[in-house]
């Protein structure tokens, strides 16, 4: 099969390569999926698990990319759930080959069903954003109906989505961003917008859940804004400062069949957008991997047309 494959941490994207690498097998309780389009993070060359498995051994030459939308194409030993044939879309293992390729084999319980009215391109542009703004909301921050929560980069892949999610949840939201991400956060439910760079972060006064994906000096302000029994949730490392009176706590999304059956219902029936920016093919996905402009919204790789 086609692959994109990274095979010298040292040299970084310059080691990336489109190649041929045998077409992965399913193990047991795994599902072997045609990928028809993949996403992968900017940062992931940077993540161990790229470079070894579990047990700390290298695993190069190894396949980038841990989001996808395809097609189930063969069952491993013992796999229940999901069929050959059927459409999915999820996230796969950080420490297996990735989505990269014409084919990846993946625990099936770390997928779900993608309904045919979806397209492949927003199935694959889902998963790290939606189930990341999901269990920083529902699963880790605890939030309740009515509570306040503070969503940064409210325009950004993460930060749209939580923002969404909170706001129909029955939050009253409050987005950051730049100044040119203000009308976004607004259109996305967020009821007010702080913009960093020129309004007073303070200002916002006391919230129940803040939800930080920048980290840093931004994350230890916030920390201050947390009202007695309230939590901040970072997806952007430990936390630097902890709330006097409240939870901190920074987790690593996981795979979820059930928490992705929820999204993908809300983008059908129109509660949930998601932005996909740039589409390309396999062919160009090193050099999508590399592009260093920022572009608004997921860049998808369609590995079949
Ligand atoms: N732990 C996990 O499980 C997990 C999961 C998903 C993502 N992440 C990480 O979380 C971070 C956010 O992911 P994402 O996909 O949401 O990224 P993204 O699409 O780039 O969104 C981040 C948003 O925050 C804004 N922003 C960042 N720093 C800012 C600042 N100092 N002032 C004002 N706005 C600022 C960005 O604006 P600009 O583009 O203008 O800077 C952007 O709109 C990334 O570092 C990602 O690697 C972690």
């Amino acid at each position: 099969m086609k692959a994109i494959v990274v095979t010298d941490q040292a040299a970084g994207t310059a080691g990336m390569t489109l190649t041929e690498r045998p077409d992965p097998e399913a193990a047991g309780n795994d599902v072997l999926v045609e990928v028809h389009a993949s996403g992968f993070t900017p940062g992931e060359l940077t993540w161990p698990g790229t470079w070894t498995d579990r047990l700390g051994r290298d695993r190069t030459p190894s396949i980038p990319g841990h989001e996808l939308a395809g097609v189930v194409s063969a069952l491993g030993y013992g796999t229940r759930g999901l069929t050959v044939g059927q459409r999915v879309f999820g996230l796969t293992d950080w420490t297996r080959d990735g989505t990269l390729a014409e084919y990846v084999a993946v625990e099936a319980r770390n997928l779900a069903p993608l309904p045919g009215d979806v397209d492949f391109t927003i199935g694959a542009s889902l998963p790290i954003s939606g189930l990341t703004a999901w269990q920083g909301l529902f699963v880790h921050g605890r939030f309740d109906v009515g509570q306040s929560v503070l969503v940064h980069g409210a325009a950004g892949g993460v930060g749209s989505m939580a923002t969404q999610l909170a706001q129909q949840a029955g939050a009253h939201v409050i987005g950051t961003g730049r100044s040119a991400d203000r009308a976004a956060a607004l259109d996305l439910g967020a009821h007010d917008f702080v913009d960093l760079d020129n309004d007073a972060l303070e200002d916002v006064g006391d919230v129940d859940l803040v939800f930080d994906v920048i980290g840093g000096e931004i994350g230890a302000r916030s920390a201050r804004l947390v009202r007695p029994g309230g939590t901040l949730v970072t997806i952007a490392g430990p936390p630097e400062a902890r709330p006097a009176q409240g939870l901190a706590l920074d987790f690593v999304v996981e795979a979820d069949r059930a928490q992705l059956a929820e999204i993908v219902q809300r983008v059908r029936d129109g509660r949930l957008r998601t932005s996909v920016g740039t589409v390309t093919p396999l062919e160009a996905a090193v050099a999508a991997f590399n592009r260093t402009e920022r572009t608004r919204g997921k860049t998808v790789i369609r590995v079949r047309p």
